[in-house]
């Protein structure tokens, strides 16, 4: 099925003009034919999404065939700047073969696209990976997942219901090998008995200017705003930070940062906590409003301490031997011999792979699980979902892990869904 779309690819991609078939686009120049390539659309290709076109165009088993966005000279820069990129490998010195498109459901139409990745703003990532995945698409979807646990839950279950390939945007999976090689000692042992994780990730951000502004020449606001509630447009909200800070379109960096040291907490100890309480401050002026300064207590069934606070980005886990703290920078443990640890052949291992996006290449290829998959994504975003939702209420939040709801508090089991302005739906 598979073989059969990238076949009908190099069919469709060899008769369409001005396409120019090349001897790398045949194999040469150390690539492997379009039979052997995964053809990948970029939806969303701003800050990040640019960044991850360029490290997926550095992939010789990747083809980047299509881009998408809503803003206009945004989409047409992108697919300029594949095109150049691909004819500057070619012998023919030309290549148009990567599309430029507003509408993602126009990619997700086509039969030769294998996999889509996914870096829009958060509010997009579940419904659209929902669409892609339904499509029969593989996906890449950038942290944080879904801006409520229903979404999170609604992606799980079609990913495992599609066979979909995913991976998400946890690249310290591959690209920070230390951090794995902190969670594999906690994992075997190397702590004792784990009494404390604590994380910090940095804080969020107050402000933004809400004053109406006309909406730019070039953007398609309704396409942006998508299943996000209809707001008059502001720079702040859209071009400025306002994608990460303000709630219809995020829950802030308690999750927007938080995703990548609480992805770490639970590849290091696969449990979410079931009991959270916290404090901190939602701004009332201003446009951003996801909450700020938070201070999050909780705790695992098995007794171990939960703590998620604002600082720089780390994961300590504490045990009855020592301590580690992977971060993006670097390791520290106690005592510093763990450090030195070679973890055993019969011992779990959790390293998959040193190159988060080839990971994902190679796992749409092969039809394995990539690194960072759906079931551990899920888990470490419901921590920041229950964190936010113990803040707003200012009330004790248990979770039952089992049936992955709340329990005991039916405005707080309210708050793991959210509606969606139609036609977009879960
Ligand atoms: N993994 C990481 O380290 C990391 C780092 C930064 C950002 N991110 C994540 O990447 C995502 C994007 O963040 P950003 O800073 O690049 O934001 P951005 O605003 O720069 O880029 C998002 C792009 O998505 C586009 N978009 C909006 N709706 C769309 C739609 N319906 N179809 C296609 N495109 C659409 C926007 O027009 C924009 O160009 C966020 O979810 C963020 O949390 C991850």
């Amino acid at each position: 099925m598979r073989a059969m779309t990238r076949r009908a690819f190099l069919k469709t991609a060899a008769a369409a003009a001005p396409y120019v078939v090349t001897s790398a686009a045949l194999g040469a120049a150390g690539r492997p034919p379009p039979s052997r390539r995964a053809a990948i659309a970029h939806v969303g290709v701003g800050g990040q999404g640019t960044g991850l076109l360029r490290g997926f165009l550095s992939l010789p088993h990747a083809q980047s065939v299509a881009v998408c966005d809503p803003i206009s000279d945004r989409r047409y820069n992108r697919a300029e700047m594949v095109n150049k990129h691909y004819a500057d490998q070619a012998a023919a010195g030309t290549f148009r073969g990567c599309a430029a498109c507003n509408d993602f459901r126009d990619v997700l139409a086509r039969e030769d696209i294998d996999a889509v990745v996914i870096a829009t703003p958060d509010h997009w990532h579940v419904p659209l990976a929902l669409e892609a995945v339904r499509a029969g698409k593989d996906v890449y979807v950038e942290k944080p997942l879904g801006i409520s646990v229903a979404h999170d839950k609604a992606l799980r279950e079609a990913v495992h219901r599609y066979g979909a390939v995913f991976q998400y945007g946890t690249q310290q999976r591959c690209f920070n090998t230390h951090c794995g090689f902190a969670c594999e000692l906690v994992r075997n042992g190397y702590l004792g008995q784990l009494k404390a994780v604590h994380v910090v990730a940095p804080d969020g951000a107050t402000g933004g200017d809400p004053a109406p502004q006309p909406v730019p020449d070039g953007l398609d606001y309704d396409m942006w705003l998508g299943p996000a509630p209809v707001t008059p447009y502001a720079h702040d909200r859209v071009m400025g930070i306002g994608r990460w800070h303000i709630y219809d379109y995020a829950i802030g960096f308690i999750a927007g940062w938080g995703a990548h040291p609480l992805d770490i907490a639970h590849w290091g100890y696969p449990h979410v906590p079931v009991e959270y309480e916290g404090t901190g401050f939602i701004p009332s002026e201003g446009l951003f409003d996801t909450v700020v300064h938070w201070d999050v207590r909780g705790g695992y069934a098995g007794g171990a301490e939960f703590t998620l606070k604002p600082g720089g980005d780390k994961t300590t886990f504490v045990g009855t031997e020592g301590w580690v703290a992977p971060s993006r920078g670097g390791i520290a443990a106690e005592p510093a011999s763990l450090l030195k640890v070679k973890i055993k052949p019969g011992e779990v291992h959790l390293l998959q792979d040193n190159h988060h996006y080839r990971n994902f290449v190679d796992a749409v290829l092969a039809r394995r699980t990539p690194a960072s998959d759906i079931d551990s994504a899920v888990q470490s975003d419901i921590m920041s979902h229950l964190g936010d939702i113990a803040i707003r209420t200012g009330r004790l939040i248990r979770w039952d892990p089992a049936r992955e709801t709340i329990i005991g508090d039916e405005e707080a089991a309210r708050m793991l869904t959210r509606p969606m302005r139609a036609p977009w739906r879960l």
